[in-house]
């Protein structure tokens, strides 16, 4: 796979897909950066070596063509404020006005095109759709490591249509951080792994038992392991059809002499609000109207050790409701050991989604090695699945 210092960019046209797949509030307001701030240095890479950049990207999951709150529009002011320069906007990502707005941009200039999924043939992988974007530039450049799951038009099937191709900077950075993690992980290796469901972590959960020494479990799916091992979960959330797999997931931990960590307690509340009244609980005896929204302090202590005495750490998803701040101590006290961990000498990779925003949102973007711009597709990168984006460079 060509990578973009490859290529030098002077007079040429780079048809860049990026992942300004970013969250906006109701006054359409761009609420986390990541992703804008993550694509500025392969975009001026470009700009420097005298080229121009088309970007495309999509926002959001429209379903029946162009629709306001899933415009790209939005972003506009963020990315002009973060090159320092105007950004060109084309309200169609294809047809004349892309076309013309295209052909005219000089060197130096940048050109954000309209979200690819108002139309239906970006997410169906449409060929003649690709074409017409790929007509718009001269060098394909993927950025969008978010987006590299997906065989859509502009993530992948665009490719094809191109002799010069390269990953971006964000996109290298992904792999190489995430490969450090699955074949170079100093040890002790720890993962860990939160979020609601386990049918979502099932497989990576799987391959990481090959390789970890230590595998933490919090969050809402912790319940069902509970629940599986017969304990009293009150009204916490509970996977009733994954009950046998929890008892696998435990069994296979053993034989593979992974040391398998739950959290021992909870902070339960008798309501899904910030509000609720709450108490500490045994994960075995949850009362009955109670749920766990958060890991306990007991289990806060016993995590933050194993995590401070690691030398590789990979943590994707967060230990509670960290959105609600009566439920936000046990994935923030998480995140400080990380830092503490990474401070100590170790390698630290925060996947995307809720467990980057938490640690962004305290400010510890920097303090940690790498956090991923990608949730699913880092997943199912450490899966060991074939991502159609990076495949579609490499051909
Ligand atoms: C993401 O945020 O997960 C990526 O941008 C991909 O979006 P999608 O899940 O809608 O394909
Ligand atoms: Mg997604």
């Amino acid at each position: 796979m060509k990578t973009i210092q490859d290529y030098n960019f002077e007079g040429k046209k780079a048809l860049i897909r990026v992942d300004f797949n970013v969250p906006l509030n109701d006054k359409m307001e761009v609420t986390d950066e990541t992703r804008i701030n993550a694509a500025i240095p392969t975009l001026k890479k470009i700009l420097n070596d005298g080229g121009s950049c088309i970007l495309m990207s999509h926002l959001g999951r429209p379903k029946d063509g162009p629709e306001d709150k899933f415009s790209l529009r939005h972003i506009v002011p963020n990315l002009g404020a973060k090159l320092g320069m105007p950004v060109k906007f084309a309200d169609d990502c294809i047809g004349a006005s892309a076309g013309d707005l295209a052909s005219g941009l000089k060197g130096g200039e940048v050109l954000l095109l309209e979200n690819v999924r108002f139309y239906k043939e970006e997410t169906a992988g449409d060929k003649a759709f690709a074409e017409k974007l790929a007509k718009l530039g001269d060098i394909y450049v993927n950025d969008a490591f978010g987006t590299a799951h997906r065989a859509h038009a502009s993530t992948t099937v665009a490719a094809k249509f191109f002799a010069d191709k390269c990953c971006g900077y964000v996109m290298q950075a992904e792999l190489e951080n995430a490969q450090k993690v699955l074949d170079k992980a100093e040890k002790p290796f720890t993962a860990i792994m939160g979020g609601a469901k386990i049918s979502d972590k099932i497989m990576i959960i799987e391959q990481l038992l090959d390789k970890v020494d230590h595998l933490i479990i919090g969050g809402g799916m912790s319940y069902t392991f509970f629940k599986a091992m017969g304990g009293q979960i009150g009204n916490s959330l509970v996977e009733a059809d994954k009950l046998d797999l929890a008892k696998e997931l435990i069994s296979k931990a053993k034989e593979k002499g992974v040391d398998l960590q739950l959290p021992k307690d909870s902070i339960v509340a008798d309501n899904f609000s910030n509000d609720a009244n709450t108490q500490i609980a045994d994960n075995y005896a949850i009362p009955e109207g109670f749920m766990g929204l958060d890991i306990g302090p007991e289990s806060r202590e016993v995590f933050s050790e194993i995590i401070e005495s690691s030398k590789t750490i990979l943590w994707n998803g967060p230990m509670g409701v960290f959105e609600m701040s009566n439920f936000a101590k046990g994935t923030n006290t998480i995140a400080q050991a990380v830092v503490r961990a990474t401070e100590n000498g170790g390698f630290s990779l925060i996947g995307g989604g809720d467990s980057a925003a938490a640690v962004n949102n305290l400010g510890y973007g920097d303090k940690v090695s790498y956090v991923s711009t990608g949730g699913g597709a880092l997943l199912e990168y450490m899966e060991g699945k074939v991502l159609p984006g990076v495949a579609a460079l490499e051909s």
